[in-house]
């Protein structure tokens, strides 16, 4: 999309400041209609985002990018999710074509091998198929929250995403784990059963652990790696909307 004017980004900010989530998720589908999507990985959040959409039957596409390496569990929920909500949720997969040259070439897993290789695998199978699922969009509802990690922390509700060219939205931003895990069980939501076993945040199957009482939130994503790289590409750039930027 065109960029956004300082003003429209401001004043949605300024909007969605004083309304609930399932308002906010409402007003921006009434304001860019046909033009608003969701990407789902069926995590707690992701779950909670989706039953507000498809309960209150908000119009908002929901999609989800099956890398072919998710974890059974994964597929399972992705499944009951389909199930309780009568929906199904659209999946975008990786280009044949340069994934069978890269497996070809450097064998299943060389992701372990090289923070490149990971990189090239994760461009691969989730952000190319990202770009197609968000391109004639305008929103990109995401399930970001500020406790995951420091890179998150200083996040906006509402951000102009340059390298996607799309206004990101991230309505549980300042939900804690506790209010998610407790919204998941007030409204009887399918979850991930890997929540119940110590994954916190859930990715690749080979690349997702679960991890221990005091370890960091996303110690379990790439936990080879060193923690200045913990990024897939989906959500590299923030461009944080304020009122002394814009
Ligand atoms: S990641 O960048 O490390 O992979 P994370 O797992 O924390 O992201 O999820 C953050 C948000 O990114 C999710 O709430 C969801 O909106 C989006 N996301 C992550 N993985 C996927 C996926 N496989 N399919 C669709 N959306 C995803
Ligand atoms: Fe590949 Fe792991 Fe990235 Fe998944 S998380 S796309 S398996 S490197």
């Amino acid at each position: 999309m065109d960029t956004p004017s300082k003003q429209t980004l401001t004043k949605l900010l300024h909007q969605i400041d004083r309304l609930s989530v399932d308002e906010a998720i409402l007003l921006l589908a009434d304001n860019y209609p046909g033009k608003i999507t969701f990407s789902s990985s069926f995590s707690f959040e992701d779950q909670i985002i989706t039953h507000k959409i498809l309960h209150n039957k908000i119009p908002v596409s929901i999609f989800t990018l099956d890398t072919g390496r998710l974890f059974a569990e994964t597929y399972s929920v992705w499944s009951s999710t389909n199930t309780r909500y009568q929906t199904n949720i659209k999946a975008y997969y990786p280009d044949h074509t340069p994934l069978e040259s890269f497996v070809l070439e450097k064998g299943p897993n060389s992701f372990y091998e090289s923070v490149k290789n990971r990189q090239t695998c994760c461009a691969i199978r989730k952000v190319e198929p990202l770009k197609r699922a968000l391109s004639g969009n305008a929103i990109w509802i995401t399930g970001l929250r500020a406790e995951q990690s420091a890179a998150r922390h200083d996040l906006q509700p509402l951000e102009w995403d340059e390298t996607n060219q799309i206004i990101k939205y991230h309505p549980l931003l300042h939900w804690t784990t506790e209010e998610t895990r407790t919204y998941i069980d007030e409204h009887n939501i399918p979850y991930n059963p890997l929540h119940d076993r110590g994954f916190v945040s859930i990715g690749c199957a080979p690349c997702t652990r679960a991890i221990k009482a005091g370890e960091d939130f996303r110690a379990g994503r790439w936990w080879w790696e060193d923690n200045s790289k913990k990024e897939c590409g989906l959500h590299e750039q923030q461009h944080i909307i304020t009122e002394t930027s814009l």
